[in-house]
């Protein structure tokens, strides 16, 4: 069956060595103030120092929001959208992970009273771009700075909820390795994992299409293999570089198609007990692709012939298909993130309120190839209790 597909994306984008210095082109006369988003830990690293730079001697008037705490609920968003309205800006940079980057495309659509973020919990479409964004990712990553989504919390929910609305997408991408050279190895690999997470599940997505796949495929490519590298040898920048591109060409695909059960399923844990995206993410990988295998099967045959350079072209598809599950495993184990949620102590008894809260996000759920039906979230969470 023909159906209709179609792709946007962020207008302008810089990647290299040196991306942050092309700032210069970017700033320009008619912009008379910059708010900068960014977080505490990454203004300590001095990681900002450099765009803070850029905009002194474009001699553009700037503020600092950065008291953004890690994965935010909508009050938390909403206090920073609060405190962005103040400043009156006309440009908004953003300098950092998922997070941060989250919440100032939020700003870029909340700039004045109309509406609030949660309105737009409620109906996400009612906003339109006020303010142009640049984003300039601090992990690869979330690829937020190429999707039309903003996850927040939803405390009383339990759970974390995307608001999706294409006037979010980023006017202005930097990808610049230098910003995650120095990644502390847990988030690399956290942020990384998810990365690649975005990238199979947008292969393997109901929705995944021509385009989805062109950027799935090579961000799966780019992933795989390089994240073992990028995330244990500090001096690897083009390994990191590889992955900030991967992770972008990932969230690229997140546009075009969207991601499946892993996130879906994930979405409770961050939720209810703040368990980091990528962790969460990482610790489902493996049970939802042996779950969607029957389904998936031609799908990581095809990934298989794409990313394993060494590959053996003669295997058959179930063979093809079961090494990708299983070197998906092994990064993960490698990589040293918690592959249960005996590290988060999780009671069994909560598994109700998960399967519950699970199939609430149909947003996602309507992606997977295969039908998760509630008995098979109970059956996917206990595998990770
Ligand atoms: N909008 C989207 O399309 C999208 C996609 C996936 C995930 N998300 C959301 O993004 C958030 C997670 O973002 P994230 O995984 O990038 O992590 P994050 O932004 O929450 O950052 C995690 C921690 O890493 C630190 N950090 C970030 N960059 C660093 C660096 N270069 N050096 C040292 N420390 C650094 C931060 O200060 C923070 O303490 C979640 O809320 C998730 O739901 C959004
Ligand atoms: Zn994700």
């Amino acid at each position: 069956m023909l159906t209709d597909y179609s792709l946007k994306m962020p207008k302008n984008i810089r990647a290299g060595a040196h991306a942050i210095e092309q700032l210069t082109d970017i700033l320009n006369d008619s912009i008379k103030k910059i708010v900068i988003f960014t977080d505490k830990g990454l203004l300590g690293l001095g990681l900002v120092d450099l765009p803070i730079q850029m905009i002194k001697e474009a001699g553009i008037e700037y503020t600092i929001l950065s008291d953004i705490p890690a994965e935010p609920n909508y009050h938390e968003a909403q206090a920073m959208i609060d405190a962005f309205k103040e400043e009156k800006a006309d440009f908004i940079i953003a300098v950092g992970g998922g997070s941060v980057m989250d919440v100032a495309k939020l700003a870029s659509i909340l700039a004045t009273d109309a509406y609030t973020v949660k309105d737009l919990l409620d109906n996400p479409l009612l906003a339109k771009k006020q303010v142009p964004s640049l984003m300039i990712p601090s992990t690869a990553g979330t690829g937020a700075e190429a999707t039309p989504n903003a996850i927040v919390g939803v405390p009383e929910k339990d759970l974390k909820i995307g608001i999706v609305n294409p006037e979010m997408i980023a006017d202005f991408v930097l990808l610049d390795a230098r910003l995650i050279q120095n990644l502390p190895q847990p988030i690399a690999a956290a942020t990384g994992v998810d990365a690649l997470c975005h990238a199979i599940e947008c292969f393997t997505s109901a929705k995944a299409n021509p385009i989805s796949d062109t950027f799935a495929l090579e961000a799966l490519d780019l992933i795989m293999n390089n994240i073992i590298e990028a995330c244990t040898n500090s001096e690897a920048l083009t390994a990191k570089s590889k992955m900030l591109l991967g992770s972008f060409y990932a969230g690229v695909a997140i546009t075009a198609s969207g991601t499946t059960a892993v996130h879906a399923l994930s979405y409770p844990l961050g939720g209810k007990y703040h368990i980091a995206h990528g962790v969460s993410n990482a610790i489902l990988l493996t049970p939802v692709m042996k779950f969607n295998e029957p389904a998936i099967k031609d799908l990581l045959a095809i990934a298989y012939d794409r990313v394993v350079k060494d590959g053996d072209k003669g295997l058959s598809e179930a063979e093809k298909s079961a090494y990708m599950i299983n070197r998906l495993d092994e990064i993960v184990k490698v990589l040293e993130i918690p592959t249960s949620l005996q590290t988060f102590n999780v009671p069994a008894e909560d598994i109700d309120g998960l399967v519950e809260a699970g199939m609430e996000v149909t947003r996602l759920l309507v992606n997977n190839k295969r039908e998760v039906t509630p008995e098979d979230a109970r059956a996917i969470y206990l595998q990770i209790l």
